[in-house]
């Protein structure tokens, strides 16, 4: 069933009219932070609870929004929470969204999108799968600063 509605969703994403609208904008991309400091703390606490809190500058504003109206059902899983914690980690999540996506698209993976594949190109789709890693979204596997919003180059190194 996962991997029906993965393929089905992989589908609309290349037919959907609104999806090729989602670049990357490589080229012009601001180099602002993805990471702002100080960071909001209940984003910290409430977001690292299940998985690395993604940085805010790795989504645009609209996918944050949607992420944060539907915590209950969160990608299966029932991340929900009051809603003036709701209230004030989106607010934070807005303000310093991304600066990677170019058009209004609103993907709710940070690993939908072109720049995703495009600085990743290099690495051979068996790699993703190490246990070691296990999942693209593991981004900590490899960028051992990610917790602190920091993904260069020098600071990466893929596990075996
Ligand atoms: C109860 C556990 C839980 C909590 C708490 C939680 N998440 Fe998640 N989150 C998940 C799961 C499960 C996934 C899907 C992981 C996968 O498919 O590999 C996910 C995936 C994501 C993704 C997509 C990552 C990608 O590109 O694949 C984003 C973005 C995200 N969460 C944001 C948030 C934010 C923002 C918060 C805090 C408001 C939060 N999460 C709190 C469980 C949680
Ligand atoms: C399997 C290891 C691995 C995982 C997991 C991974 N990356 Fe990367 N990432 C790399 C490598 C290798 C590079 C290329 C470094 C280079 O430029 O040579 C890279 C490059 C990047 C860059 C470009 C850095 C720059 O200086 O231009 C960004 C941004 C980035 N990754 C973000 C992420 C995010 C966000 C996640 C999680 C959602 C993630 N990565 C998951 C290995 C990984």
């Amino acid at each position: 069933m996962k991997l029906l509605s993965n393929a089905l969703l992989a589908l609309l994403a290349v037919t959907a009219p609104g999806a090729q609208a989602a670049q990357y904008n490589g080229e012009n991309r601001s180099h602002s932070p993805m990471l702002p400091k100080p960071v909001n703390a209940k984003w910290q606490q409430e977001c690292s609870g299940c998985h690395l809190a993604f940085a805010p500058g790795l989504l645009p504003a609209a996918s944050w929004r949607k992420i944060m109206s539907g915590l209950d059902h969160h990608f299966g899983a029932d991340a929900s929470l009051a809603a003036q914690d709701v209230t004030e980690i989106t607010a934070f999540l807005e303000k310093n969204q991304a600066n990677r996506w170019t058009s209004n698209a609103a993907p709710l993976r940070i690993t939908e999108g072109k720049w995703f594949a495009a600085k990743h190109r290099e690495i051979a789709p068996a790699v993703w799968q190490r246990a070691s890693i296990k999942s693209a979204n593991n981004c900590i596997a490899c960028h051992r600063s990610a917790d602190k919003g920091v993904f260069d180059e020098h600071q990466v190194s893929i596990p075996r």
